[in-house]
């Protein structure tokens, strides 16, 4: 049985977790450091952000050697000792591979454009202009601009579906799919659990190079504001095939490792089809969960459909933020501490894998970081429209003390550090009716009740802005998500968790009540 229908995952980005030798960045024997709180917490398995040699013009996400360890971030034994410091306390490591793009600076992409001729050319897209001079074709960038650099030494433009630095590669050469199986391997071999796969809908781009049609007012907001359907670059038939060879070499190991597809799809019936008949995706982001408005409703429609769609089959992966998107308590929250608590029982209670992003146990806010200060080139790109990605990805706050517990009091941290006086781990582990601590204890009960990992969900009828389902037949999971008290009818037992803590142990005879952005848990056997 697949171990990660059972487990919490967690991600952590590097660079902002824990910095183990004062030069302000986050590293390998930081995160090393930090395995005891992960081990308290009840997680099961750690994804890291990509750890390998880059320029990090996109941090990370801009690979120039699949193999190699960044040396900021640490070496190859680091990477040995993080694997056999997580196992021994039954943690996993995932690691993060990105195979829709390379770095410019990749040897592959340095050989490929140093000529029409060289061996390695066609392993990226290159195309001639139109005779106007203009892109081979009218695909964007998610990054802003056209998806193609023209390129003076060969007279000829490669695509790019993110910075010009980011060159795709060509997913229809034989080579490269035969490259990233030696990455795979190696990687699984080393230990590693499995692998967040980045932008994997998209590595099959068209052969023909087609147009994409407009954008309607109808679609989403991110193809609106690209101004067109990724018809021809996003989610081909072909991703299939590269999908079921990944999952046969996660397959040939035991335990089989996790394929964590980044499926950046709004439709749920495509989202479904990424895990294939079982022989694809172990699990696929739910980007219409991440990006719902909260309220029951909207929240009640989404899991419904996704339920549905995945069926009995496929297991669903529930996450509120990630290194990409503001963090939920602010997204979502208002930092409303009722809020963020039914936010977090939500992820914990449905049925599916939790992903929690460093810093949500204790209810981590974004943090405004000026421009001068920015290092994400959304950021910098599109400010002041957007703040870019930089307010999610400032260190993790582990105490009071200047530094945070992230880095020295000396140091300076590669990105400001958010207000860490009033949140943080320490402060939170010690005071039963924190934020952490009612994130610990619901992980604990759903490790400790098979019904609340495995059981079936169902709806709860009750007042429209309540969210409430029942697991395993046993347990109701209940969310006021309105700024009015309401009451549930008809439930009966013993409230095992609340966001207040005060509640825990009442008997629930009849109606159960709840405060504005009061959510709990009730085990109707107790
Ligand atoms: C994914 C990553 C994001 C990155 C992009 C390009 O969406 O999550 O951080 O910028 O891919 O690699």
């Amino acid at each position: 049985m697949a171990w990660w229908r059972d487990a919490v995952l967690y991600q952590i980005y590097v660079r902002s977790f824990a910095d183990s030798d004062g030069d302000g960045v986050g590293d390998l024997r930081g995160v090393v450091a930090h395995l005891d709180h992960l081990a308290w917490l009840g997680v099961d398995a750690i994804w890291l952000s990509p750890i390998h040699p880059s320029p990090n013009e996109d941090w990370g996400y801009d690979v120039a050697d699949y193999l190699g360890v960044h040396a900021e971030l640490g070496t190859q034994r680091d990477v040995d000792a993080l694997i056999d410091e997580a196992g021994r306390r039954g943690i996993r490591v995932l690691l993060d591979l990105v195979p829709n793009h390379t770095s410019d600076r990749h040897e592959w992409f340095v050989d490929a454009r140093s000529s029409r001729a060289s061996h390695r050319r066609d392993w990226y897209v290159w195309a001639d202009g139109r005779a106007d001079g203009s892109p081979p074709n009218n695909w964007r960038s998610s990054f802003g601009g056209p998806a193609w650099s023209y390129d003076p030494a060969t007279a000829q433009w490669y695509l790019h579906h993110f910075l010009s630095s980011q060159p795709d590669l060509n997913w229809w050469n034989t080579e490269v799919r035969g490259a990233f199986d030696a990455i795979l391997r190696h990687w699984f071999e080393r230990g590693v659990a499995g692998m967040r796969i980045d932008v994997c809908h998209m590595i099959v781009k068209d052969r023909e190079l087609r147009d994409n049609p407009p954008a309607t007012d109808d679609d989403p907001a991110f193809l609106r504001m690209l101004g067109q359907r990724q018809v021809y670059d996003s989610g081909l038939p072909e991703v299939h095939d590269v999908l079921r060879r990944w999952r046969r070499i996660a397959d040939a190991y035991e335990p089989s490792r996790l394929l964590l597809g980044e499926t950046y799809v709004f439709d749920l019936a495509e989202l479904a089809s990424v895990y294939g008949g079982g022989d694809e995706l172990g699990l696929a982001f739910n980007m219409p969960f991440l990006f719902a408005s909260f309220d029951a409703p909207t929240l009640r429609r989404i899991v419904a459909e996704t339920e549905a769609r995945l069926g009995t089959a496929h297991w669903p992966v529930w996450t509120l933020s990630n290194h990409d998107v503001s963090r939920f308590p602010t997204r979502c929250c208002e930092d409303e501490d009722g809020k963020l608590r039914c936010a977090l029982l939500l992820l914990i209670g449905l049925r599916g894998t939790p992903v929690l992003y460093y810093g949500d146990e204790i209810g981590m806010a974004d943090t405004p970081v000026p421009f001068e200060e920015l290092r994400d080139p959304v950021g910098k790109r599109f400010w002041p429209a957007t703040p870019g990605r930089d307010p999610a990805r400032t260190p993790m706050q582990w105490n009071a003390a200047p530094g945070a517990g992230f880095t020295t009091p000396q140091s300076r941290p590669w990105l400001r550090l958010g207000d860490h006086a009033t949140v943080n781990v320490a402060a939170q582990r010690d005071d039963p009716a924190s934020v952490l601590r009612l994130c610990r204890d619901a992980i604990a009960l759903r490790r400790a009740h098979h019904e609340l990992r495995r059981g079936d969900s169902t709806t709860v009828d009750g007042p429209p802005g309540v969210l409430a389902w029942r697991r395993g037949g046993r347990f109701v999971f209940a969310l006021n998500l309105t700024d009015r008290d309401a009451a549930l009818p008809a439930i009966e037992g013993r409230l095992l968790l609340g966001s207040d803590r005060a509640r825990d142990g009442e008997a629930i005879r009849g109606a159960l009540r709840l405060r504005r952005w009061e959510g709990v848990l009730v085990d109707a056997a107790g």
